[in-house]
């Protein structure tokens, strides 16, 4: 966010002032130090003079590296949280009821979606053109783990799960988990979701946003991918971000 950096850059320059106050006070006590006693030698005050004479710029460089330092971690992050907004650390639980994280699947790409075994129509579609456009990428399917996330975890257990995501391609690892964890990695990749109770019984449909995340082997954000295209269009699509990364 622009504001963002621009505060940072009031902030830096707000510092900056102050140390100038501080520096000019610095000085006010240093002038202020008798320099040499009445009987101190000629050599003594010239020492004195020389220590002066290098502190002060010395402090001051140093005070502007550290304030300068400062401001671009600052500054540096603020853009790396924008760029890399999307995903981010998360704790979940597999098909065998084991907990995974986003760590797990380091040094590969994850390609991550939300939706919900109960799903009328669209998770089916999606989770169909994944499976198909991971065996068009023949070995590349290898450095890619599909993981298909519930927004729906009062029903879909770890073997609902399982059994589900086993029915589209073995490829694909189905996550679950607590209400808390899944509410936590919904909102780092920005899911919407919404349970709508169906009238007279006691199902209930989840709404849920449809997009496939490409993350990179270092669980960073690469791009997000349409879930409406052909199997070999989202094949040749994650392939070209694969060899751009
Ligand atoms: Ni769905």
């Amino acid at each position: 966010m622009r504001p963002a950096r621009d505060d940072a850059a009031r902030d830096t320059g707000g510092a900056i002032a102050q140390l100038g106050e501080r520096l000019n006070g610095i000085q006010e006590v240093v002038g202020s130090i008798p320099i040499g006693s009445t009987t101190a030698s000629l050599k003594d005050v010239e020492m004195s003079r020389g220590w002066r004479t290098w502190l002060l710029p010395t402090l001051a460089i140093i005070v502007v590296l550290v304030i300068g330092g400062g401001a671009w971690l600052y500054i540096s992050q603020d853009v790396s949280a924008q760029i890399g907004g999307i995903g981010g650390p998360f704790t979940l639980i597999d098909g065998s009821g084991q907990t995974v994280t986003d760590r797990t699947f380091r040094g590969r790409f994850m390609l991550v979606y939300f939706g919900y075994t109960f799903c009328p129509d669209v998770c089916p579609t999606t989770l169909t053109t994944v499976a198909a456009a991971l065996d068009r990428l023949g070995p590349q399917a290898d450095q890619v783990q599909p993981l298909f996330i519930t927004v729906d975890p009062a029903r879909d257990t770890p073997k609902v799960m399982h059994e589900y995501t086993a029915a589209f391609s073995p490829r694909i690892l189905g996550l679950t988990g607590s209400e808390q964890q899944i509410g936590a990695v919904a909102r780092g990749y920005r899911v919407y979701f919404a349970s709508h109770a169906a009238a007279g019984t006691s199902d209930y449909t989840v709404d849920h946003s449809s997009i496939l995340y490409l993350m990179g082997p270092d669980g960073r954000f690469v791009a997000p991918l349409r879930t409406d295209q052909s199997a070999g269009a989202l094949a040749a699509e994650i392939r070209k971000d694969m060899t751009e990364r």
